[in-house]
């Protein structure tokens, strides 16, 4: 194919050259940003007497024809072109001659790709928001709903201290509300315009920089024409923050495994989001979380591509960077995905509270509990912990709980032991008792949840 840059060159581009080349089966999603650049890029030329009213009149019925041709499949984007720029422009000449060839004065592929990443990636970070916002709301209801479920907190992944499991959910709403706030700080230094950098030196054109940038919703536009067109922190950031969310679903992941396994039994993922085994007749298998904790590699790596692909490039354009937007998209489109799958796998899972219950009963979760309980009473609290560690180790051996044992076996202990005990160490007075705020008691919890409703508003 004639490629619109040709006139100095002696020969066509070898065809494995031009397929290596090619970027549209990758930007060709970014046709209606495009056709959005362009229109704003084309009002500004007119309003500065750069082109005639009557090209822009042109162009922007040109444009707008492409658009709906492409939307109602009229148009198929040509996935043989170099990439969506070329495609569209090409497209419009065919369809409105000159007018057409005058629609890049003043500007560059440079510019318009990067103002056309920023403009697409924009819809896609609000996109993610409303989805990290709809899994947030699904864990806020399961926090409220399984407020009262005791179950063992753990550290190492060994039994620690009584929480419950509203509680425990809730903590991954933080994670997610933070992710939230992630991605609106990037798009904040994302919505800054690049048109009018043109290639890398700004042209000699009286452009209007702030008048395009305006148009396209920018807050800004880039106050260095070398930056402007190189910079692309904005897919590092998005994609570090695509980053984190995959961090905090696979944690999630992994403990949902583990919670549906019968080592745990702590819930049952509904039929819909389990899958079976092709030998094994008995099982059922916690696939979705582990394809969300599997992929999430692939979103590190999109980070670590763009980090790689940026650290030794020259200012200003290189071809390299036409490589972001494959990793960048595909965080984008991998999150999504995930929190797609997410939600409803959380909202249609039973819980077996029974099984948390009995799980909170072993393991001496309370035994920081009768530790502070001495502690009340005036006992510094490192000679309370010796004391309860002792005692921990005559129930081990004798195969009891520490609710167990009789007032007279804890007096042999201590002096201070009294009847009072077994209240202080019963699992759901050590849960409610744990006020402190951020803890598990109820108040922390309708703090938690108050908190979350009001981010996702
Ligand atoms: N397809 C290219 C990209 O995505 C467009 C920019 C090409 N610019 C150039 N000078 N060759 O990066």
């Amino acid at each position: 194919m004639d490629k619109m840059w040709a006139g100095r060159f002696s020969t066509a581009l070898n065809p494995v050259a031009e397929d290596f080349n090619s970027s549209i089966r990758v930007d060709s999603k970014m046709y209606k940003q495009d056709i959005q650049g362009s229109l704003a890029h084309a009002a500004m030329l007119a309003k500065q007497g750069i082109i005639s009213d009557a090209d822009l009149a042109a162009i922007t019925a040109g444009l707008g024809g492409i658009l709906a041709d492409i939307e109602s499949g009229a148009l198929p984007i040509d996935m043989a072109a170099e990439d969506i720029h070329m495609f569209i422009e090409g497209e419009l000449t065919k369809r409105v001659g000159d007018a057409g060839k005058r629609l890049h004065t003043a500007r560059s592929r440079n510019d318009q790709v990067a103002t056309d990443t920023r403009l697409y990636l924009r819809e896609q970070a609000d996109v993610v928001s409303g989805k990290l916002k709809n899994l947030i709301c699904v864990i806020t209801d399961c926090g409220e709903k399984y407020a009262d479920v005791i179950m063992p907190g753990y550290t190492h992944l060994q039994r620690a201290q009584p929480i419950t499991f509203g509680h425990h959910l809730l903590a991954y709403g933080m994670m997610l509300s933070r992710d939230l706030g992630r991605v609106s700080d990037a798009v904040k230094r994302m919505n800054c315009s690049p048109l009018g950098c043109c290639a890398l030196a700004g042209t000699t054109y009286p452009i209007d920089r702030e008048y395009t940038a305006e148009a396209l919703g920018f807050d800004s536009y880039a106050l260095n024409s070398l930056d402007g067109v190189s910079d692309r922190d904005f897919c590092v950031e998005l994609c570090a923050a695509m980053s984190l969310v995959m961090v905090h679903l696979s944690r999630f992941s992994e403990e949902i495994i583990q919670w549906s396994s019968w080592e745990f039994k702590f819930i049952d993922l509904s039929d819909e989001f389990s899958t079976g085994s092709s030998i094994m007749p008995q099982k059922k298998n916690p696939d979705m979380a582990e394809l969300v904790r599997g992929k999430t590699g692939r979103v590190y790596g999109d980070l670590i591509s763009l980090l790689t692909m940026l650290k030794g490039l020259p200012l200003a354009y290189n071809k390299d960077m036409q490589e972001d937007k494959e990793a960048v998209f595909h965080a984008v489109e991998t999150v999504c995905a995930c929190l797609d799958v997410f939600a409803p796998m959380l909202q249609t899972m039973t819980v077996r509270e029974d099984n948390m219950l009995k799980a909170a009963g072993g393991g001496f979760i309370n035994a920081t509990d009768l530790a502070d309980f001495l502690t009340k009473k005036g006992m510094p609290f490192r000679a309370a912990y010796k004391i309860t560690g002792q005692i921990v180790a005559y129930c081990i051996e004798k195969g009891a709980a520490l609710s167990d044992l009789t007032i007279d076996e804890y007096k042999s202990f201590d002096g201070l032991f009294d009847e009072t005990l077994y209240d202080a160490i019963d699992l759901k007075n050590c849960v409610q008792r744990r006020t402190s705020a951020g803890g598990p008691g109820a108040e922390s919890i309708k703090k938690q949840i108050k908190y979350l409703r009001e981010i996702v508003k």
